[in-house]
């Protein structure tokens, strides 16, 4: 199959390999090569009735010298071991999970798209409960799998402001839950919240935490940051994913000069914000164009030309540099592979 490198999606292609790993009797297995896209799977595994899985999301990305890096995947990997705490499942050990990633990309290198295109190759581990249990009670068997995937942006138009929204009839995770976390039980509960927002025109909502209703907490897939005198700021609460692409960039606002704080963000303190955007791995910056207030019919412009800001700009290209291997890597970031 022919692949469209520039027009890619953020979907499902299929690629030649994926690597898989079993926990069972107290340890985990080797890792396994496989070719089929299907597993066999018990029909009581805990996965299926009560949701004990987690997934993490990390890329490679084909530089113009042809070296394909990884960017920060042990904190891929610790943050699965975060997940599994969570979960009660079997923590998958940071040196195999970085072998896995290795061995998954190098295995179907030739789905890492062309440095010109600005699509990756999405790296995408799995652990799931697979052993049978009728007893709300964690398992005692577990299955890894990594699968990778050619995509181009998240959010449509990759690099453009879209607008966002605020809808205090969702919620997404609660102060003392899982939120924290990068389990599949917060997906599925993002989904009709997401949908709505997608009716409507938006990229996504914005989540407000769940017990006041009075701060900006993240969206189903990326972390919120505001911009305004010179100033980084992020939300900070009990039940938002640690995003790895906000701490990077955190570290790198500071290094350009910007204050960063990461703190309670409330909803009015937006009004203030000259710029403001969505971040993650599959959104890397997503710049805003505006949030509005669905319930307060209030609507927050950080982008009256719809275009992105200047220091979102310089974030943006800053990273994606040192992902592509265009900027020196000073904070040990890349795994070149
Ligand atoms: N928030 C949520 C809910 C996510 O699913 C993700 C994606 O991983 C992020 C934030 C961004 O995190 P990261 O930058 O580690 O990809
Ligand atoms: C990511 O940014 O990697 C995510 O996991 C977000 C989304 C695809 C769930």
């Amino acid at each position: 199959m022919e692949i469209d490198w520039s027009n890619l999606g953020f979907g499902y292609i299929k690629t030649d390999y994926n690597i898989r790993c079993t926990y069972k009797d107290g340890a985990w297995g080797d890792l396994e090569i496989h070719e089929s896209e299907y597993l066999s799977l018990h029909m009581a595994a805990t996965v299926l009735h009560y949701g004990q899985t987690s997934f993490e999301g990390l890329k490679a990305y084909r530089g113009q010298d042809d070296k394909i890096r990884i960017f920060r995947m042990r904190d891929n990997a610790l943050r699965m071991q975060d997940s599994s705490y969570g979960t009660m499942m079997a923590k998958m050990p940071v040196e195999k999970f970085e072998e896995a990633v290795l061995k998954a990309v190098q295995l179907n290198v030739k789905f890492v798209p062309p440095y010109e295109s600005g699509a990756t190759l999405y790296i995408r581990p799995v652990l799931f409960g697979s052993g049978p249990q009728v007893g709300v009670k964690p398992a005692t068997e577990y299955t890894f799998i990594i699968f990778v995937t050619p995509v181009g942006p998240y959010f449509k138009g990759g690099f453009q402001t879209t607008p966002f929204v605020i809808m205090r009839e969702y919620d997404r995770s609660a102060p003392l839950g899982m939120g924290k976390y990068k389990v599949g039980g917060n997906y599925a509960a993002s989904l009709v919240a997401g949908q709505r927002a997608h009716e409507l025109g938006y990229s996504n909502i914005f989540y407000l935490d769940a017990k006041e209703k009075k701060y900006i907490d993240e969206c189903g897939a990326a972390n919120f940051f505001g911009i305004k005198n010179n100033t980084y700021i992020t939300p900070k609460s009990s039940s938002i994913l640690p995003s790895i692409t906000n701490k990077s960039l955190m570290v790198l606002a500071q290094e350009m000069g910007l204050n960063v704080e990461q703190r309670q963000v409330a909803v009015e303190e937006l009004a203030s914000f000259e710029e403001a955007g969505a971040c993650g791995t599959a959104a890397v910056i997503s710049p805003i164009q505006r949030i509005d207030d669905f319930d307060e019919k209030k609507s927050y412009i950080f982008s009256p030309d719809g275009k992105p800001g200047l220091i979102s700009d310089k974030l943006y290209h800053k990273l994606i540099g040192i992902q592509y291997g265009d900027e020196p890597d000073t904070h040990g970031w890349v795994t070149v592979l």
